[in-house]
């Protein structure tokens, strides 16, 4: 997989992915992360990338020529699969959408200032617009590297235990069931008995009990999909 990630702050963008499972997965070549600074394609001596609104309004907006010249550069040396937009007013990002997303062979992701984007962008070269949540941030980076850290750790190989992404929380619309580690008794504190009995269907019908009953008491609205 490629990812192409259109931005005004590459340097905003760059340490997640020098760290940990993202790390690991590019240097493994199981994905390539490129970054493009749009202000590299401008053509004035400003490396102007925005502009006031037309009718007035306060906030300025990213103008369309120097996204057009990036876009389509990308594009005339492979074939997309997605043209993604960071937005407040995108669909929400869940785990369905990054599921679908990993099995993808390029994608861009245009990151947003500002008031955002002239809507000419939104209207000829953008395929999906994406929210990571009902807030506002101050640019697209953050939910850029989000929506990364969500597919990449999904492409297959890059988790070193390859069932560990299907047992994750949402992958079955139910929240992940309580997990425990070493030591048995800590303070008093204990791990469940069942854990240790050895009896593995039991163990099994336990966890999916637990999924179902965190669930139903966090996310209702889960069980209802
Ligand atoms: N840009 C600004 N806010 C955003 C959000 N909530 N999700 C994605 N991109 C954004």
């Amino acid at each position: 997989m490629r990812i192409d990630i259109i931005t005004v702050l590459p340097e905003l963008l760059k340490s997640p992915f020098e760290a940990s499972i993202l790390k690991r997965a590019i240097e493994a070549d199981l994905v390539e992360v490129h970054f493009h600074n749009l202000r590299d394609y401008t053509t004035d001596n400003y490396k102007t990338i925005d502009d006031y609104q037309f009718g007035g309004g306060a906030g300025m907006v990213m103008m369309i020529e120097p996204i057009d010249k990036c876009i389509s550069k990308l594009k005339s040396e492979r074939d997309y699969d997605e043209v993604i937009y960071m937005t407040p007013d995108g669909e929400t990002l869940n785990q369905g959408i990054a599921n679908h997303l990993s099995l993808k062979e390029n994608i861009i992701i245009l990151c947003g200032h500002y008031k955002g984007v002239d809507q000419r962008v939104r209207d000829q070269f953008i395929t999906r617009e994406i929210s990571i949540g009902d807030y506002v941030l101050s640019g697209g980076e953050l939910g850029a590297a989000v929506l990364c850290d969500a597919i990449i750790r999904l492409i297959p190989g890059v988790l070193g235990n390859e069932t560990s992404a299907l047992t994750d929380s949402f992958q079955d619309n139910l929240l992940a069931p309580p997990i425990y580690t070493r030591p048995r008794d800590y303070k008093g504190w204990k791990v469940p008995e069942l854990l240790f009995s050895g009896n593995f269907p039991e163990i099994e019908k336990w966890r999916e009990e637990q999924a179902y009953k965190r669930t139903k008491e966090r996310r209702p609205d889960l069980l209802d999909e």
